[in-house]
Formats: structure tokens, C-alpha cells, sequence
């Protein structure tokens, strides 16, 4: 098939590159030259492993292509993704101008009958409105093509975006003509040989399926991080409790690790966004807010905690903590609505100051920082404990699971560590002579 995916970032150049993988002829149009002209030298501008080798095989192949023209990706193509972004606006609602942009465009360009997939994470009505910006322009130009608009949200981690693509636990499609439901499961036959993952359903229901998944999500780790608050103040251990209540498989393990908050691009602006979605259509989202709102608590509770620690020694300001981990979880160089960022804040304005390391996230921490005196990113994991007062751990990157401990407290001016992840165990921490601090239970 001849594919245009619109929009190079994270979800359009995972799913270009998968779907050229499976020999479709894809071109990928981004309005930005420079990210157009390295994906043509051959290098991309995201991090996800995997990603790179299998762009350059396509590309190699001759399968896969980048331009800026939206009118030479989509003149061929059998089918249109629309892959931009979608960004929170001041309110929490998703901003669409990207979208309605590239929907405009598709009906001035195309020259067949087509397919346009909204792959984009966009609110309960949007595929119907980008059809009507598509048929308007085909009205302005007089020419009679059809087109289906169809909703086929992602589910993509990063991280794991490649093998969530290769293979799904579903695809989603939403649409009500049989004639691009069988488009695009021939499309995906390929990544779902076991037909019954492609799930076809309205596209109302589609679009709010994306926001169901991520909000429920996101509710299972505010409601663990909830519990395991509660398990702090009355002597219980959060990860006894975590795999107590995981062995029923109607509530399963996966999704309630405590940490120090959820973060990252989809949930933190999905929560927001389905919020606003269910106050325009007059409900109150009384769980969602909730949900919001614990997360928002749980971003700051291990700077509480480092707060409480150092209150008995005139406070933290003048301090120093050593930090490993700066992005919103492990295996990404992404920050935003990292609880890092969260967390630095609150403690640089009481003046404490923070020594950084993260393995791939530290170029986009030193800009977040730039303006922050009290923040320094360096370049070695063990440098962040040189003199330091503490260690806090708050990204669950693998070289910090097994550390040289004995190395660490020597660095340190006395053996303390706040865990944010639930990394270690506290009974060894004993062993090694720290003061242990970890989500979800009672301090050490
Ligand atoms: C998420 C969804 O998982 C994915 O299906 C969707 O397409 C995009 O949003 P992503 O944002 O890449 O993916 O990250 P994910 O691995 O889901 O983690 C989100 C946040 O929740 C991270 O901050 C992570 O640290 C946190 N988390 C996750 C927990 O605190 N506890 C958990 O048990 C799981």
C-alpha cells in the first residue's frame, strides 16, 4: 500500500517506519526542514531503540522517504495518517489548529479517493470535523473524490514503542464504512495475524477508547500511590500490599508500581483533557479530577520528604542532593511533566541545590535548568554524590538498580538515600548502612 504519514515525531515515525517495514511504500511529510533534512542523512531526531536501524533499512530500500511537500506524500497515497501534535492548551483541552491545518491541506492535495486515519490523541468528534475540513476543499475545487476519515489511536509506549507496534495487544479502528474498515485491516494484517486484535468499532467510540485506556491507566498508579501514602503513615509495606493485591487477577500487577508521579506526553495532558471533555458535555469528572490531583501530590511528596529529613538540621537550603534520573521514566530522553522537575523546583526554591545525572535526558534537563543556578547536570553517575548531603533516585534506569554502594557513601557526607522507584530493598539498604527512604513505607 502507499502510505503519507504527516507529522515526524514520536507516533508518525514509529508507525512510518513499522508499516515500511512490512514493505508499504511510505513518504513522511514535517513542515520542520531541518528534522526532514537529518532523517534524509539518514540519523533520527528522537530517542526510542530500535528506531534508527530500521529507518535506515527503509530508507535504504527505498521505501520509506522524507519531505516537507504535503502535496508530494499525499498525491499517491492510498491512505493518510495524521500524526501531529496535539498540545494542552492553558484550559487542559487539546489544541487541533495542527490538525484542521493538515486536514485542510489533504483536501486541497489529494487526487484519489482515500483514507485519512487520525492517529493523533484528539477529542470525541474530531474525525468528523477533519472530514468536513477535507470536503470543503474538495467542494472548493470542484473535483468529486470520496474520502473516510477514520480514527486509529495508538498505544504506544516509550521505549517499547517498536515492539508495541510490531505487536499489539489490539488495534483500534473506528469508523462506519466497511470500505476503509477493510483498508485498513489489511494494513494492519500484518501486525495482527491473529485477527481478532483488530477491534472495529464507530468512530465516536474509537476516539474515546484512547482517552478511556489512558485515564484508566492512569488511575491505577494514583490510586497504588494513594495506598501506598496511607501504608507510610500506618506501618504497612506498599510492595507486600502491591503483590497482595496483584495475584487477583481481576486487578493484575501490571500499572501499580508507587512512584513519584506519572508523567511523560499522554497522561498527565489525556486526564486533562478527557476533564474538559466531560465538563463541555456537562458531567463532572469527580474520579478523573481526583486522579489529577493525587498526581499532582505525589509529584511533590519526595521533596516533602527530604523537607521533613533535613527540617531537625535547620533545613535543606545551602544542601546539597545528589540526583540519578531526570526523565519521566526510564529508556526515553523525554522530560516532559517529569516529577523531576517537580521535585527540583519545590527544593531549589528553599535554596537546596542539586547535582543530576541521567544517562540520555541530560541535554533536554540542561535547557528545562538553564536558568536555575542551584541545578548542575553532570556527566557521571557517581559525580552527583561528591560531598553531597543525600542521593535521591527518581528515574528506574537499570545502572541504577545494581550501584556500587560502598562508593556512593563514600562520595556522600553521610549514607542517605531517598528512593523514589522502590529500587532497592530496605533490609539490604540496612546492611550497607544507609538511611532509606522509599515510597510506601514507614522511613527507615
Ligand atoms: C503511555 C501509555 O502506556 C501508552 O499506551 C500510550 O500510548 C501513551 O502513554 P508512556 O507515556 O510512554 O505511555 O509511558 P508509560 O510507560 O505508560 O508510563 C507513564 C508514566 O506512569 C511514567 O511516568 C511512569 O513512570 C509511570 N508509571 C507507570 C508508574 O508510576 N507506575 C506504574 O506502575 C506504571
Amino acid at each position: 500500500m502507499k502510505l503519507c504519514i504527516i507529522g515526524t515525531g514520536y507516533v508518525g515515525l514509529v508507525s512510518a517506519a513499522c508499516f515500511a517495514e512490512m514493505g508499504n511504500t511510505v513518504t513522511c511529510v514535517d513542515v520542520n526542514p531541518a528534522v526532514v533534512e537529518k532523517l534524509n542523512a539518514g540519523s533520527v531526531h528522537i530517542f526510542e531503540p530500535g528506531l534508527e536501524p530500521m529507518v535506515r533499512h527503509s530508507r535504504a530500500d527505498g521505501r520509506l522517504t522524507f519531505t516537507t511537500k504535503l502535496e508530494d506524500g499525499i498525491a499517491q497515497a492510498d491512505c493518510a495518517f495524521i500524526c501531529v501534535g496535539t498540545p494542552p492548551q492553558p484550559d487542559g483541552s487539546c489544541d487541533l489548529s495542527f490538525v484542521r491545518q493538515v486536514a485542510s491541506e489533504i483536501g486541497q492535495y489529494m487526487q484519489k479517493d482515500m483514507v485519512v486515519v487520525d492517529k493523533s490523541t484528539v477529542p470525541v468528534g474530531t474525525a468528523d470535523e477533519v472530514r468536513g475540513l477535507i470536503e470543503k476543499e474538495l467542494t472548493k475545487r470542484g473535483v468529486n473524490l470520496h474520502v473516510d476519515v477514520v480514527s486509529n489511536p495508538e498505544f504506544l509506549k516509550e521505549g517499547d514503542a517498536i515492539s508495541d507496534f510490531m505487536k499489539p495487544d489490539r488495534v483500534v479502528i473506528g469508523t462506519d464504512s466497511e470500505k476503509a474498515a477493510t483498508v485498513m485491516r489489511e494494513l494492519y494484517a500484518p501486525f495482527a495475524r491473529n485477527r481478532d486484535k483488530i477491534i472495529v468499532m464507530g468512530v465516536r467510540s474509537a476516539e474515546m477508547t484512547k482517552y478511556a485506556a489512558n485515564c484508566m491507566l492512569a488511575t491505577k498508579i494514583s490510586f497504588i500511590n494513594e495506598i501506598a501514602t496511607i501504608c507510610e503513615r500506618v506501618g504497612a509495606d506498599v510492595r507486600d500490599v502491591r503483590t497482595g493485591i496483584g495475584s487477583d487477577s481481576r486487578i493484575g500487577y501490571q500499572f501499580i508500581y508507587p512512584g513519584v508521579g506519572y508523567g511523560g506526553s499522554c497522561f498527565p495532558k489525556d486526564v486533562k483533557a478527557l476533564i474538559r471533555t466531560a465538563e463541555n458535555a456537562g458531567v463532572r469528572p469527580e474520579l478523573l479530577n481526583a486522579v489529577e490531583a493525587v498526581n499532582a501530590r505525589q509529584k511533590k511528596h519526595m521533596a516533602s520528604r527530604v523537607e521533613e529529613y533535613f527540617a531537625p538540621q535547620g533545613g535543606v537550603a545551602g544542601k546539597t542532593l545528589a540526583m540519578w534520573g531526570l526523565a519521566f521514566k526510564a529508556n526515553t530522553d523525554d522530560m516532559r511533566e517529569a516529577a523531576a522537575i517537580t521535585i527540583i523546583n519545590e527544593l531549589t526554591s528553599k535554596g537546596m541545590k542539586i547535582r543530576a545525572f541521567d544517562p540520555v535526558a541530560a541535554d533536554n534537563a540542561r535547557s528545562i535548568f538553564a536558568d536555575n543556578k542551584l541545578v548542575e547536570i553532570v556527566e557521571d553517575q557517581y559525580d552527583t554524590c561528591q560531598g553531597a548531603q543525600g542521593l535521591m533516585v527518581v528515574t528506574e534506569w537499570n545502572q541504577f538498580r545494581n550501584p556500587d554502594f560502598a562508593r556512593v557513601r563514600s562520595l556522600l557526607t553521610a549514607p542517605l538515600l531517598f528512593d523514589g522507584r522502590n529500587l532497592y530493598s530496605p533490609s539490604s539498604m540496612a546492611d550497607h548502612g544507609f538511611a532509606y527512604f522509599c515510597i510506601g513505607r514507614a522511613n527507615a
